[in-house]
Protein backbone atom coordinates (compact mmCIF):
# COMPACT_ATOMS: atom_id res chain seq x y z
CA UNK A 1 0.00 0.00 0.00
CA UNK A 2 1.43 3.17 -1.22
CA UNK A 3 1.50 6.22 1.14
CA UNK A 4 -1.80 7.90 2.04
CA UNK A 5 -2.10 11.83 1.62
CA UNK A 6 -3.92 13.35 4.70
CA UNK A 7 -2.93 17.20 3.61
CA UNK A 8 0.12 19.19 1.83
CA UNK A 9 3.03 17.74 2.84
CA UNK A 10 1.48 15.31 5.41
CA UNK A 11 1.53 11.46 5.13
CA UNK A 12 -0.20 8.54 7.00
CA UNK A 13 2.52 5.91 6.55
CA UNK A 14 1.45 2.74 9.13
CA UNK A 15 1.00 -0.72 9.05
CA UNK A 16 -1.70 -2.31 8.77
CA UNK A 17 -2.41 -6.06 11.07
CA UNK A 18 -4.64 -7.76 9.21
CA UNK A 19 -3.86 -10.90 11.21
CA UNK A 20 -4.30 -9.40 15.27
CA UNK A 21 -7.29 -11.40 16.73
CA UNK A 22 -6.01 -10.34 20.35
CA UNK A 23 -5.05 -6.94 22.06
CA UNK A 24 -4.34 -6.49 25.87
CA UNK A 25 -6.76 -9.68 26.38
CA UNK A 26 -9.71 -8.02 24.36
CA UNK A 27 -10.69 -9.73 20.96
CA UNK A 28 -9.88 -7.74 17.83
CA UNK A 29 -12.17 -9.06 14.93
CA UNK A 30 -11.44 -6.85 13.08
CA UNK A 31 -7.29 -7.35 12.72
CA UNK A 32 -5.70 -3.50 13.66
CA UNK A 33 -3.39 -0.80 12.07
CA UNK A 34 -0.91 1.14 13.72
CA UNK A 35 -0.54 4.62 12.48
CA UNK A 36 2.62 6.47 11.37
CA UNK A 37 2.46 9.46 9.81
CA UNK A 38 4.85 11.45 8.42
CA UNK A 39 5.95 15.69 7.55
CA UNK A 40 7.79 16.97 5.18
CA UNK A 41 8.92 20.47 5.91
CA UNK A 42 12.52 21.91 6.55
CA UNK A 43 12.73 19.27 9.52
CA UNK A 44 10.96 16.10 8.42
CA UNK A 45 9.13 14.70 11.08
CA UNK A 46 8.14 11.26 11.63
CA UNK A 47 5.18 10.62 14.11
CA UNK A 48 4.80 7.52 15.84
CA UNK A 49 6.12 4.08 14.39
CA UNK A 50 4.91 0.51 14.03
CA UNK A 51 5.33 -2.82 15.89
CA UNK A 52 8.62 -4.06 15.48
CA UNK A 53 7.92 -7.41 13.31
CA UNK A 54 6.38 -4.46 10.62
CA UNK A 55 9.71 -2.09 10.82
CA UNK A 56 11.11 -3.13 7.41
CA UNK A 57 7.63 -2.87 5.79
CA UNK A 58 7.22 1.09 6.84
CA UNK A 59 10.83 1.73 5.65
CA UNK A 60 10.01 1.07 2.33
CA UNK A 61 6.81 3.05 2.54
CA UNK A 62 8.81 5.99 4.00
CA UNK A 63 11.15 5.33 1.33
CA UNK A 64 9.04 6.48 -1.83
CA UNK A 65 8.60 9.65 -0.18
CA UNK A 66 12.20 10.44 1.39
CA UNK A 67 15.11 9.23 2.10
CA UNK A 68 14.53 7.82 5.65
CA UNK A 69 18.48 9.11 6.85
CA UNK A 70 17.10 12.28 6.26
CA UNK A 71 14.71 12.45 9.54
CA UNK A 72 15.13 15.16 11.57
CA UNK A 73 12.53 14.17 14.16
CA UNK A 74 10.98 11.34 15.40
CA UNK A 75 7.69 12.12 17.75
CA UNK A 76 7.30 9.15 20.35
CA UNK A 77 3.98 10.16 21.64
CA UNK A 78 3.46 6.66 23.69
CA UNK A 79 6.67 4.05 24.90
CA UNK A 80 3.88 0.90 24.21
CA UNK A 81 6.14 -1.28 21.75
CA UNK A 82 2.85 -1.25 19.31
CA UNK A 83 3.86 2.47 18.54
CA UNK A 84 7.55 2.60 19.51
CA UNK A 85 8.43 -0.85 18.21
CA UNK A 86 10.48 0.46 14.77
CA UNK A 87 12.53 2.95 16.75
CA UNK A 88 16.02 0.67 16.90
CA UNK A 89 15.88 0.45 13.09
CA UNK A 90 14.60 4.16 12.57
CA UNK A 91 17.95 5.40 14.76
CA UNK A 92 19.94 3.22 13.56
CA UNK A 93 19.23 4.74 9.93
CA UNK A 94 18.40 8.39 10.71
CA UNK A 95 21.78 8.61 13.20
CA UNK A 96 21.41 12.44 14.14
CA UNK A 97 17.03 12.16 14.35
CA UNK A 98 15.73 13.28 18.24
CA UNK A 99 13.30 11.65 19.76
CA UNK A 100 10.48 13.87 20.82
CA UNK A 101 8.83 12.75 23.74
CA UNK A 102 7.43 13.38 27.23
CA UNK A 103 9.23 12.81 30.87
CA UNK A 104 7.88 9.66 31.24
CA UNK A 105 8.15 8.64 27.45
CA UNK A 106 11.95 9.46 27.84
CA UNK A 107 12.55 7.10 30.66
CA UNK A 108 10.12 4.58 29.50
CA UNK A 109 12.01 4.37 26.35
CA UNK A 110 15.50 4.36 27.88
CA UNK A 111 14.24 1.79 30.12
CA UNK A 112 12.74 -0.72 27.96
CA UNK A 113 15.39 0.08 24.80
CA UNK A 114 18.77 0.63 26.86
CA UNK A 115 20.09 2.70 24.18
CA UNK A 116 22.38 5.60 25.49
CA UNK A 117 23.20 7.02 22.38
CA UNK A 118 19.99 8.20 21.17
CA UNK A 119 19.13 11.65 21.03
CA UNK A 120 16.07 12.62 23.20
CA UNK A 121 14.22 15.99 23.23
CA UNK A 122 12.25 16.17 26.28
CA UNK A 123 8.86 18.35 25.79
CA UNK A 124 6.17 19.89 28.26
CA UNK A 125 2.73 20.54 28.40
CA UNK A 126 2.08 22.96 25.71
CA UNK A 127 5.48 22.95 24.62
CA UNK A 128 5.66 24.03 20.94
CA UNK A 129 7.97 23.39 17.97
CA UNK A 130 8.87 24.31 14.48
CA UNK A 131 9.45 21.81 11.77
CA UNK A 132 9.81 24.93 9.70
CA UNK A 133 7.11 26.28 8.35
CA UNK A 134 4.55 24.39 10.66
CA UNK A 135 4.54 23.57 14.22
CA UNK A 136 3.74 21.14 16.42
CA UNK A 137 2.22 21.14 20.05
CA UNK A 138 2.75 18.81 22.31
CA UNK A 139 0.06 18.11 24.89
CA UNK A 140 0.65 15.40 27.66
CA UNK A 141 -2.51 13.22 28.07
CA UNK A 142 -1.17 10.92 30.99
CA UNK A 143 -2.86 7.27 31.58
CA UNK A 144 -4.78 7.48 27.91
CA UNK A 145 -2.88 4.56 27.90
CA UNK A 146 0.08 4.94 30.10
CA UNK A 147 1.91 7.46 32.39
CA UNK A 148 4.26 8.97 29.26
CA UNK A 149 0.87 9.49 27.06
CA UNK A 150 1.11 12.43 24.99
CA UNK A 151 -0.66 13.70 22.23
CA UNK A 152 0.86 16.54 18.89
CA UNK A 153 -1.30 19.18 17.35
CA UNK A 154 0.01 20.36 13.67
CA UNK A 155 -1.09 23.97 14.39
CA UNK A 156 -1.36 24.80 10.53
CA UNK A 157 -3.25 22.17 9.43
CA UNK A 158 -5.11 21.43 12.10
CA UNK A 159 -4.32 17.87 13.20
CA UNK A 160 -4.45 15.77 16.17
CA UNK A 161 -2.26 12.99 16.91
CA UNK A 162 -4.29 11.39 19.01
CA UNK A 163 -2.05 7.84 19.72
CA UNK A 164 -4.43 5.77 21.87
CA UNK A 165 -7.00 8.34 22.07
CA UNK A 166 -9.94 7.82 19.78
CA UNK A 167 -8.46 5.02 17.80
CA UNK A 168 -10.60 1.41 16.71
CA UNK A 169 -8.82 -1.93 16.86
CA UNK A 170 -9.80 -2.03 12.48
CA UNK A 171 -7.59 -3.29 9.89
CA UNK A 172 -9.11 -1.94 6.23
CA UNK A 173 -7.47 -0.48 2.95
CA UNK A 174 -9.37 2.91 3.77
CA UNK A 175 -7.93 5.08 5.91
CA UNK A 176 -10.86 7.73 6.65
CA UNK A 177 -13.80 7.64 8.05
CA UNK A 178 -15.98 9.00 5.10
CA UNK A 179 -14.58 5.57 3.05
CA UNK A 180 -15.93 2.72 6.02
CA UNK A 181 -19.15 2.18 7.34
CA UNK A 182 -19.31 4.95 9.87
CA UNK A 183 -21.09 2.67 12.55
CA UNK A 184 -18.75 -0.12 12.66
CA UNK A 185 -16.22 2.77 13.12
CA UNK A 186 -18.17 4.01 16.06
CA UNK A 187 -18.88 0.45 17.68
CA UNK A 188 -15.03 -0.17 17.63
CA UNK A 189 -14.41 3.31 18.95
CA UNK A 190 -16.59 2.40 21.96
CA UNK A 191 -15.01 -0.96 22.17
CA UNK A 192 -12.13 0.24 22.31
CA UNK A 193 -12.36 2.72 24.70
CA UNK A 194 -14.15 0.62 27.09
CA UNK A 195 -11.20 -1.70 26.83
CA UNK A 196 -7.86 0.64 26.38
CA UNK A 197 -9.12 3.91 27.88
CA UNK A 198 -11.83 3.84 30.48
CA UNK A 199 -10.28 2.25 33.53
CA UNK A 200 -8.28 5.57 33.54
CA UNK A 201 -11.57 7.22 33.02
CA UNK A 202 -10.78 10.77 35.56
CA UNK A 203 -8.00 11.41 33.25
CA UNK A 204 -9.98 11.17 30.14
CA UNK A 205 -11.74 14.21 30.96
CA UNK A 206 -8.32 16.25 31.93
CA UNK A 207 -7.23 15.23 28.03
CA UNK A 208 -10.55 15.84 26.90
CA UNK A 209 -10.41 19.38 28.45
CA UNK A 210 -7.04 19.85 27.30
CA UNK A 211 -7.42 19.06 23.53
CA UNK A 212 -10.99 20.77 23.76
CA UNK A 213 -9.68 24.48 22.86
CA UNK A 214 -7.73 22.77 19.78
CA UNK A 215 -9.83 23.70 16.53
CA UNK A 216 -9.09 20.00 14.54
CA UNK A 217 -9.86 19.60 10.99
CA UNK A 218 -8.56 15.91 11.29
CA UNK A 219 -7.88 13.25 14.33
CA UNK A 220 -5.46 11.03 12.98
CA UNK A 221 -5.32 8.09 16.00
CA UNK A 222 -2.38 5.63 16.32
CA UNK A 223 -4.67 2.22 15.82
CA UNK A 224 -7.73 2.59 12.92
CA UNK A 225 -8.78 5.18 10.64
CA UNK A 226 -9.14 8.86 10.38
CA UNK A 227 -11.04 11.06 11.46
CA UNK A 228 -11.76 13.90 9.13
CA UNK A 229 -15.73 14.31 8.27
CA UNK A 230 -16.98 13.00 11.61
CA UNK A 231 -14.59 13.76 14.44
CA UNK A 232 -17.40 15.88 16.29
CA UNK A 233 -19.13 12.24 16.75
CA UNK A 234 -16.35 10.84 18.10
CA UNK A 235 -15.16 13.72 20.72
CA UNK A 236 -18.40 14.29 21.90
CA UNK A 237 -19.35 10.42 22.71
FE1 LIG B 1 -1.15 1.90 24.55
FE1 LIG C 1 -1.72 1.58 21.07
Amino acid sequence: MNPVKLKEGVYWVGEIDWELRNFHGYSTQRGSTYNAYLILDEKITLIDTVRSYLSDKMMKRLSSLIDPSHIHYIVSNHVEMDHSGSLPLLMKIAKNATIITSPHGQKGLQAHYKKNDWNFKVVKSGETVSLGRKNIRFVLTPLIHWPDNMVSYLEEDRILFSNDAFGQHIASSERFDDEYPLDIIVDEAEKYYANIVLPYSSQVQKAMDAVAPLTMDMIAPGHGIVWRSHGKTIVEE
